[in-house]
């Protein structure tokens, strides 16, 4: 059983890695955790030869609490041990309780009042599958748990409300985890838990019983996900891979289009065609590189299908007073599909009386593509580097279509211009390939990027989001500050930024702004800035002294933005290399955001 908890958790480390630990059930608890990296708790396992046939096991990414070997998972109470993924909001009022009742807390994590509470309930109840039931009726927040109590080497508890859980099912054995690609490796077989489920798991069986206390089959799914497509393969990185995936990743998301003569409606969902076309306006809600794709969306839909669109943060939109249009279209963009901010923007959304929600995610049995009436899957396959970048081209492709599709339903696509929309999405894959051979000169950039401690990004019009993208991929990932901005905006404030010390990318897309943002330009080159620019064909900007040119292919008209994207994520990428830092999981951050 070890090495199998371990290899899950090399396969979920992106998703948290301040920490890691194990608790195996053999004869007594024995319990192994280390701050870092999960090979460093493989180290220790083996110095500790630990071995058994029922454990839990976790990678953390803290809310409460440092980083730290104490308050890693998983935690204990008397025999009982647990792992946790969400946060208790009551934990406070519960510590007080529990501290009443002659507990003593060892971390600073919200997590170790799950262990005491379930390790009180069992004294009280004298079984484990009910302790966890009682507890569940106490706490309040997101949780994922899994628990293995010392007295009972039979079974496996776990519960969930508002975070991941699925069970794999094996042949006289059984597995639980918080995503499919942890358990590819040693099934296909999966069930996904809904919020309230409580489950029973030994090695024979797994009894599900649901937030109402009674028994259910929830349905068991052959994940597509293959082993292979969470493998690293030739590329040094997941984000270089994801970023040179990015070709196949928007064919495979295209593919429904690819062939055919005319884009339908039905690609969000059986219903979708009166849906879309009863649809006053529409609201994106989305989180970080997603809210992104949202606003480029908002160019498209009311410049091309002439609908009003609004984008909002989600974890903004959840807590503001707003006006609802219960006829606004809400589109959810997710590329985890578990984002809390997002899941609880769109349930707001619901509750202010919104009648119709399209889900765009990556992840087919995530929580919001269950919680929307329409959706479209993006075929990117499993994006593993905490940067998004395949997620986020597909998610523009998804996005495109959908702007046709309205565009189409709302009188505004001539047959002609459908044609020609559906031209240059058949053709974007290979112009995708085209732009990532740039990326020698890329590098180029992105070494004396390394050096610097600040940059700016610049774009107009659709491009802007695309400024905003660059600039949270360099940031996320190189550590080095980065602001994005309208490039109208500049001489509102950000240009008393400019010196020499500051490197500026701008975005020229050979559209009808060009000649503004060249005037743009012209203001950082007086002001002594360094220009590193990405050009399209015959936008008759020329390398020079100060102005750093790389030339993009001829101008893709609608698709622009997803073409120029690739030069940031390599920019961001080889600057983050430079500077020595660990691409993938970089610090403080963590790839599905569950908590709020
Ligand atoms: O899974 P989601 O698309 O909902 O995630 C939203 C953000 O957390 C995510 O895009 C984040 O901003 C990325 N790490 C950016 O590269």
């Amino acid at each position: 059983m070890v090495p199998i908890l371990l290899e899950g958790l090399k396969r979920l480390e992106y998703r948290g890695y301040d920490s890691a630990g194990v608790a195996i059930l053999n004869g007594t608890l024995q319990r192994v955790r280390s701050t870092g990296r999960v090979a460093e708790l493989e180290r220790l396992v083996q110095q500790q030869a630990l071995s058994g046939a029922i454990g839990i096991a976790h990678t953390r990414w803290a809310t409460h609490g440092v980083p730290s070997e104490a308050n890693a998972h998983p935690h204990v109470s008397g025999g009982v041990s647990v792992v946790h993924n969400g946060i208790i909001e009551n934990h406070e009022a519960m510590r007080r309780k529990l501290r009443k009742q002659g507990y003593e807390f060892v971390s600073d994590t919200d997590t170790e009042v799950i262990a005491h509470l379930v390790h009180a309930n069992l004294a009280s109840c004298g079984n484990l599958f009910e302790a966890v039931r009682r507890a569940m009726g106490e706490l309040v927040g997101a949780y994922a748990i899994a628990v293995v109590c010392e007295g009972d080497h039979s079974r496996l508890v776990i519960a969930r409300h508002g975070a991941p859980l699925l069970i794999g099912l094996g042949d006289g054995e059984n597995f639980i985890a918080s995503d499919a690609s942890a358990l590819v490796q040693v099934t296909q077989k999966m069930v996904y838990l809904e919020d309230g489920d409580c489950a029973d798991i030994t090695l024979e069986r797994v009894r599900v019983v649901d937030a109402k206390g009674g028994m259910v089959e929830r349905p068991v799914q052959v994940s597509q996900l293959s082993a292979a497509a969470v493998e690293l393969g030739q590329y040094r990185h997941y984000m270089q891979k994801e970023i040179f995936e990015q070709p196949m990743a928007v064919a495979n998301t295209l593919e429904l289009v690819t062939g055919a003569g005319t884009v339908l409606p039905q690609l969000f969902g059986t219903d979708a065609e009166g849906v879309l076309h009863g649809a006053s306006s529409v609201l994106v809600l989305a989180c970080g590189t997603s809210y992104h794709a949202g606003m480029v969306a908002r160019y498209w839909m009311e410049g091309i299908a002439g609908i009003p669109c609004n984008v909002e943060i989600a974890s903004e939109y959840r807590y503001r007073i707003s006006v609802p249009d219960p006829k606004a279209l809400v589109i959810a963009i997710s590329q985890s599909g578990e984002t809390a901010d997002t899941l609880a923007a769109l349930e707001h959304a619901k509750k202010l009386g919104h009648e119709h929600c399209l889900a765009i995610c990556n992840v087919p049995e995530s929580a919001l593509v269950r919680a929307t009436d329409l959706r479209f899957l993006t075929r990117a396959g499993p994006e593993i580097g905490v940067a998004s970048t395949k997620a986020f081209t597909t998610q523009l492709a998804a996005l495109a279509l959908l702007t046709t599709v309205m565009a189409k339903l709302r009188g505004r696509l001539t047959p002609e211009r459908e044609a020609a929309l559906l031209q240059a999405l058949r053709h974007l894959p290979s112009a995708l390939s085209t732009v990532l051979h740039l990326e020698p000169q890329i590098r180029m950039w992105a070494e004396k990027f390394a050096q610097c401690q600040h940059a700016l990004f610049l774009g107009r019009g659709i491009h802007w989001p695309i400024a905003m993208e660059g600039a949270l991929k360099l940031k996320e990932i190189s550590y080095i500050h980065a602001e994005a901005y309208a490039s109208g905006e500049l001489k509102h404030g950000p240009l008393a930024l400019v010196d020499r010390q500051m490197p500026v990318v701008a975005i020229a897309p050979n559209d009808v702004l060009l000649e503004k943002l060249k005037s743009n330009l012209q203001e950082v080159r007086a002001r002594g800035g360094e220009l590193h620019v990405l050009a399209d064909q015959d936008t008759k900007i020329i390398h020079g002294e100060g102005m750093h040119v790389i030339r993009m292919p001829d101008h893709a008209g609608m698709l622009s933005p997803i073409l120029h994207t690739i030069p940031l994520q390599l920019l961001a990428y080889h600057a983050a290399l430079e500077r020595g830092n660990d691409v993938d999981k970089p610090r403080n951050l963590a790839k599905s955001v569950t908590v709020e």
